[in-house]
């Protein structure tokens, strides 16, 4: 298959382009902004006519989440109107989508994992962008796949780990919001299923939606905890509540995801959050 990356600088697909080399049955055309901007339409439609693309895989995103509650247009730009230009481009030519969605679309309500078709009501703006790209998806893509994710992390790029390592390192204390719980995914292991998965999503037609996250349950203290814990780290994290650490942008308090769907359709068993924070942590 000819795989079409976007983004492909970010987590994920930095994720995605390394293990690229292990999956040489594919030709992968990876991409970042600088190539290819999925807001130009006009770029988009050259860049589908001149080359051959079974697959997009759609990594970019404006994903700094808080930056989008003032960053509004930008924002929208990247997360709904550039996924609207790519479902156009893909039905036109016939190419699969696949679209990496948040588990921000939820509002956190739920006291149990979110399923696929559970009501969706995101908090912030990021989440909102985030569901109104899935919505284009449904109404302009001819056959896609979205995953909904959460709390990605990489040893590409910034995120959370990063950060808790390097605020580890510099302080003898921090304190970490205790109140919010979901599950950390390894980008690493979301690149591999969708690989792996390649021959085995539903892609003949419609718009399929699938969750993906590690297995297991914490809080981003517990997170914090096991990061520092893995690293040997001395530092002390105190768990606050997150009226204590305010932010612009409102989190959804539960965002565990049910993977079940994704489990059965490609019969896959997903990495133990704590094993795979272990397997990044090897890299850093
Ligand atoms: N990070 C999370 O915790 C999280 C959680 C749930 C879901 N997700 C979703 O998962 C997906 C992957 O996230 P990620 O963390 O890998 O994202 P990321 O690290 O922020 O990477 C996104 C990439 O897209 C690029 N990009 C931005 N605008 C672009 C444009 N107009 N054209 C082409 N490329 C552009 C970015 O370049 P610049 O860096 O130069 O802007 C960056 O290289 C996203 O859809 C995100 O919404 C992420």
């Amino acid at each position: 298959m000819h795989i079409l990356v976007t983004g492909s600088k970010g987590q994920l697909g930095s994720e995605i382009a390394e293990l690229a080399t292990r999956y040489t049955h594919h030709n992968f055309i990876l991409t970042d902004i600088d190539e290819l901007d999925i807001s130009n339409e006009e770029a988009l439609n050259t860049f589908f006519d001149n080359t051959a693309i079974d697959v997009l895989i759609n990594c970019a995103a404006y994903t700094a989440v808080d930056r989008c509650e003032t960053e509004k247009e930008l924002a929208r730009k990247i997360n709904v109107l550039a996924v609207k230009l790519l479902a156009k481009v893909c039905t036109k030519h016939s190419v699969a989508m696949i679209q990496i969605s948040s588990d921000y679309v939820y509002d956190g309500n739920n006291h149990i994992p979110y399923k696929e078709i559970d009501f969706t009501n995101p908090q912030s703006y990021y989440g909102e962008t985030k569901l109104e790209g899935e919505e284009m998806m449904e109404e302009f893509c001819s056959h896609g796949i979205i995953i909904r994710t959460s709390w990605l992390y990489s040893s590409f790029g910034n995120n959370f780990v990063k950060t808790i390592l390097k605020y580890a390192q510099e302080r003898e204390e921090m304190n970490i919001v205790y109140d919010q719980i979901g599950t950390p995914t390894y980008a690493a292991d979301l690149a591999t299923t969708i690989l792996d998965g390649l021959d085995k999503l539903p892609f003949m037609k419609g718009i399929h939606t699938f969750n993906f996250s590690n297995e297991g349950v914490c809080s981003w203290y517990d997170f914090a905890q096991e990061i520092i814990r893995l690293k040997n780290i001395k530092c002390s994290i105190k768990p606050i509540e997150t009226f204590e650490y305010p932010l612009p942008a409102k989190r959804p308090a539960y965002s565990v995801l049910n993977k079940a769907k994704i489990k059965n359709e490609l019969e896959i068993d997903i990495p133990y959050w704590k094993d795979s924070l272990e397997r990044c942590l090897l890299k850093l």
